[in-house]
């Protein structure tokens, strides 16, 4: 990893990618938030919806997430949703994506998850129809809502198994450690889910956090992570068990005020499985190939780094096997291009 330019521009948006770490309501662009509100009779602030700059933190940013969603009401809403993020995705490079929804920030309005559901998944099919990417679900649990509501909506996702592809556990973690959802995550994993979690930046308890992921839950992946450079044995340990690290670049930048781009380049000189992700790209003024870019000139990647980035995207993946080594195919002819 030399101090290098990451080259043109158009390097980082051709390379193929795979985007693990995409909360769909946060693809949510202003734009669509107001043609949403219009189109259920809502209110429109005058002049349309501004989105701050930046945050105070996760709990400010969370306020504003939950707020945006009203206008998610009916299956075309969510068809809506998705059917943009995959068309800016796709343009960014993006042949792949494990997608995020949060359920209980629906289901607790009244709308029921299977409108939801129905309406992700037929973008998806589109999607896949048309020029890609492929993608999966991930059904996250709120971590600041009671366990028994993520094992209700546990429930209600096996109706639509075959559409989903693990749980993952999102939003506040202030006082909302790993192990509180250990049952429900264990359950989840009988049912034949593959298993994430969010172990956020800057938060009280976070190594703590980051070793109940591996020692208490037994995730396949964690979700930022950053902290663990605190924890020489723990960054060890992830290494050695190869458990991807989706972190989030411009999540970070207007969440905490630093990229965090050193942690990625540590990371990756210590064999970490570290990936490059958007996060809440509609808040934090990015999409896949935007925060790679970011990354790339923050902390110097040069052109190796940014392949090695692409291609940990697919290892830390949910594929199997034989779809796995294809697209990795695509990025090592790409990279010889
Ligand atoms: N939900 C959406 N974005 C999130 C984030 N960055 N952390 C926790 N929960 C989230
Ligand atoms: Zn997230």
């Amino acid at each position: 990893m030399a101090a290098a330019s990451s080259g043109p521009p158009d390097f980082i948006a051709g390379l193929p990618k795979c985007e693990l770490h995409v909360h769909l309501e946060g693809t949510l662009e202003a734009a669509l938030a107001d043609l949403l509100a219009e189109r259920h009779g809502l209110p429109v602030p005058d002049g349309g919806t501004v989105r701050p700059a930046t945050f105070d933190g996760l709990a400010d940013f969370l306020t504003r997430y939950y707020a945006a969603m009203a206008g998610l009401r009916t299956e075309q809403d969510f068809y809506d949703l998705a059917a943009a993020y995959l068309d800016v995705a796709r343009r960014q490079g993006v042949v792949y994506a494990e997608l995020f929804f949060d359920p209980q920030a629906h289901t607790a309005r009244g709308v029921p998850f299977g409108d939801v559901v129905r309406g992700l998944r037929r973008a998806q099919v589109d999607a896949a129809a048309s020029g890609g990417p492929d993608s999966a679900l991930i059904c996250c649990f709120l971590r600041d809502e009671p366990v028994e509501l993520a094992a209700a909506t546990l429930d209600a996702s096996l109706e639509f198994k075959d559409w989903i592809l693990g749980v993952g556990l999102d939003s506040d973690e202030r006082g909302n450690p790993p192990a509180k959802f250990a049952a429900v995550f264990e359950r989840a994993r009988s049912e034949g889910y593959r298993l994430t979690m969010h172990c956020d930046p800057r938060q009280e308890g976070s190594v703590a956090h980051l070793w109940q992921c591996l020692d208490v839950v037994g995730v396949d992946r964690i979700d930022h992570g950053v902290e663990c450079v605190a924890d020489d044995r723990l960054v060890k340990e992830l290494a050695r068990r190869q458990i991807g690290l989706t972190v989030c670049p411009l999540s970070n930048l207007r969440l905490y005020g630093t990229l965090m781009a050193d942690v990625v380049r540590e990371l990756l000189e210590r064999d970490v499985l570290v990936t490059v992700n958007s996060d809440d790209p509609a808040y934090f003024g990015g999409y896949a190939a935007d925060n790679l870019r970011a990354v790339a000139d923050d902390a110097h990647l040069d052109r190796a780094a940014l392949v090695r980035l692409a291609r940990n995207s697919f290892e830390a993946a949910w594929l199997t096997q034989g779809r796995r080594a294809a697209y990795l195919r695509q990025v090592d002819e790409y990279a010889a291009g």
